[in-house]
């Protein structure tokens, strides 16, 4: 049996991780899980919901929920990590400081991606190294965002740590593709991607026999989009319904393969910007919605006693956690796509980039898999990305204002060194507690 601990206990996805858990248990037993967060205020109401919900249906799990770091990384198998610095509140400037500038505010694409890339170095770092201090062979399945930025620090700064980077953008996807060709899972297909984080494209879809299913998808995406008229769907807010759409037009210039939906930024920035509501973003639907419903389901859940009848909303997508920690516990080989250092399975990419393909997941970790060449189209979008998320980790440890700069100007969402110095300005004051200073 494995014992776990949840880095960001606090998180809106907390309850949704541990109740995926405990509906894993057959496949992966569990002994503890336990809870971690600096932020004891916000932590405390999950934490008490959850154990709530853990004694009614598995109470020989044992649970805590702690802020002290060795108590939470002491005699652990996994950390999985989701952690947030700077919480709702930063994310919305990083979506709202851009758009004032006329450029894409998104929290992973573009300039907020870099300002929350700079956050979370430090935070996942620290993670790591509590986790390597008190549990050396625990294993850090890591989905903190922005993950190309936090991948590619961990690459450079920790680069023989037991961390692997994991991103659910792909299995979301995935998960509407097997809908559409009505399929029972996204396992019953076989995908060949390649790329960066939110960055990337499927070249190859089959099923198990090695039917080719690209034909019917790629037909599918270029006359609806990805978005699915079904109750399952599970981007229903306004604006993923709207990402999904525009898969119609991001799919155009690769008809014949599957773009990311997260590549609409790149390719379509001024409709981007066109189309947001520079008052009113996706932190604040967030924080109005899943934020609000979570913090009030676990206060209604304390407050009851019981976790009977008051259900929290399960991410769907969290499996892919469990999948990632069984493969690595039980040596599956199972085929997964992640974030890791390329070391030339993309032939004629940076051989020293973090790239994200699938790989065979085992004991020792993670197995890339062979791509060979890619087109010249992803190839140059690619470089000038890898080389922005280079930038941004190149400031982050040399605390150097010229790199960031760079690394603004050189990302193909900012028009000019200008509106990039501009907005790097606005960036560091809005970040002044949590940036290194440049
Ligand atoms: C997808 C991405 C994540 C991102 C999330 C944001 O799942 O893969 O990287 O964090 O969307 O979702 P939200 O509902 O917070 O906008």
């Amino acid at each position: 049996k494995f014992a776990i601990t949840i880095a960001g206990g606090g998180s809106t996805f907390t309850p949704g991780i541990v109740d995926m858990l405990l509906s894993s248990y057959e496949e992966f037993p569990i002994s503890e899980i336990k809870l971690y967060d600096n932020l004891a205020e916000r932590q405390e109401p999950i934490g008490k919901a959850c154990d709530i919900m853990i004694s009614e249906r598995y109470p020989d799990v044992k649970f805590s929920y702690t802020t002290d770091p060795e108590e939470a990384f002491t005699g652990i198998d996994f950390v999985m990590a989701h952690i947030r610095v700077g919480l709702y509140a930063m994310r919305e400037l990083d979506e709202k400081i851009p758009l004032n500038y006329g450029v894409v505010g998104q929290e992973t694409c573009g300039p907020g991606g870099m300002a929350y890339g700079m956050r979370s170095i430090t935070g996942v770092l620290e993670i790591l190294d509590y986790m390597e201090e008190y549990s050396p062979d625990a294993w850090m399945l890591n989905y903190s965002n922005p993950a190309a930025i936090v991948a590619e620090a961990t690459r450079r700064l920790r680069p023989d740590s037991k961390i692997i980077n994991i991103c659910d953008m792909p299995i979301g996807m995935e998960d509407s593709f097997a809908t559409i060709l009505g399929l029972e899972s996204r396992k019953d297909m076989i995908v060949r991607y390649y790329g960066l984080n939110h960055f990337g494209w499927w070249d190859s879809i089959t099923d198990k026999e090695g039917n080719d299913l690209m034909p019917q998808l790629t037909k599918y995406i270029s006359e609806h989009g990805l978005v699915l008229d079904t109750d399952a769907f599970q981007h229903n807010d306004e604006s993923w319904k709207e990402t999904y759409r525009k898969m119609r037009d991001v799919i155009a210039l690769t008809p014949e393969i599957i773009p990311n939906s997260y590549l609409k930024y790149y390719y379509y920035p001024d409709y981007v910007v066109e189309t947001s509501d520079k008052e009113h973003t996706r932190a604040n639907e967030v924080m109005e919605g899943r934020e609000k419903q979570v913090f009030s389901t676990a206060e209604k859940i304390v407050e009851a006693g019981t976790a009977e009848g008051i259900e929290f909303e399960a991410d769907a997508h969290a499996t892919f956690i469990v999948d990632l920690a069984r493969a690595i516990a039980y040596n599956t080989k199972e085929r997964m796509l992640l974030i890791v250092p390329n070391n030339g399975s993309i032939s004629n990419f940076t051989y020293d980039a973090m790239v994200e393909i699938p790989c065979l997941v085992g004991s020792d970790g993670p197995e890339p898999l062979h791509i060979g060449e890619i087109p010249h189209f992803q190839k140059g979008l690619m470089e000038q990305q890898v080389n922005v998320e280079k930038l941004v980790v190149d400031a982050y440890v040399e605390k150097s204002y010229t790199k960031m700069w760079q690394a603004l100007t050189l990302s193909k969402i900012v028009p000019s060194a200008k509106v990039a110095k501009d907005l790097l300005d606005a960036l560091i004051e809005a970040n002044a507690d949590y940036w290194p200073e440049l």
